[in-house]
């Protein structure tokens, strides 16, 4: 793991786990326990390892392809030998008893940003629905703690 700040990655981005082609970061507060990561490859993303991600432990652009799957946004790379996260056409899914899953290239008005503008530049985020999130715009879970009910696709735990 590497705690050295990256001045050309903003601060929310969080924690820095390093290997050889990879750099992935990881902000607990955006983190909802999703588990894309977890099933997509478990022998980087393991919870019950220290540290629990471990990029060393498969290809950096599998890592990457994973990491892009998170859809909180809980989760950054940057790449030794390769390019930034292309933002996909902005989509928004709405989720059974759960957040907005947004993707795209996104400005979020946010406390969390360093930014004057007090924006965050994203390209994956859950936006809180049910209105008790302690990290609001962000989903920080607490729907399921408040067994928050309402319309949506696919519910979240089934996921
Ligand atoms: S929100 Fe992202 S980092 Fe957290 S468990 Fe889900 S996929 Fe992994
Ligand atoms: S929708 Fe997850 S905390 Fe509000």
């Amino acid at each position: 793991m590497n705690t050295t700040p990256n001045p050309s990655v903003p601060d929310f981005w969080g924690r820095a786990y390093t290997s050889e082609g990879i750099t992935v970061y990881y902000n607990k507060r955006r983190c909802i326990h999703f588990a894309a990561c977890v099933r997509g490859l478990p022998e980087v993303f393991d919870p019950e390892q220290r540290p629990w991600i471990q990029p060393n432990q498969a290809d950096a652009d599998a890592v990457a392809e994973v990491v892009r799957r998170c859809p909180t946004g809980a989760l950054h790379y940057v790449l030794q030998a390769g390019p930034p996260e292309q933002p996909e056409p902005t989509t928004i899914d709405v989720r059974a008893n759960g957040p907005n899953f947004l993707r795209g290239d996104l400005t979020i008005a946010a406390p969390e940003s360093a930014d004057p503008a007090g924006t965050v530049r994203d390209t994956r985020a859950a936006l809180c629905r049910c209105g008790q999130s302690g990290n609001k715009p962000f989903c920080d879970g607490t729907h399921r703690e408040v067994g928050f009910q309402a319309p949506g696709g696919e519910k979240l735990n089934d996921a």
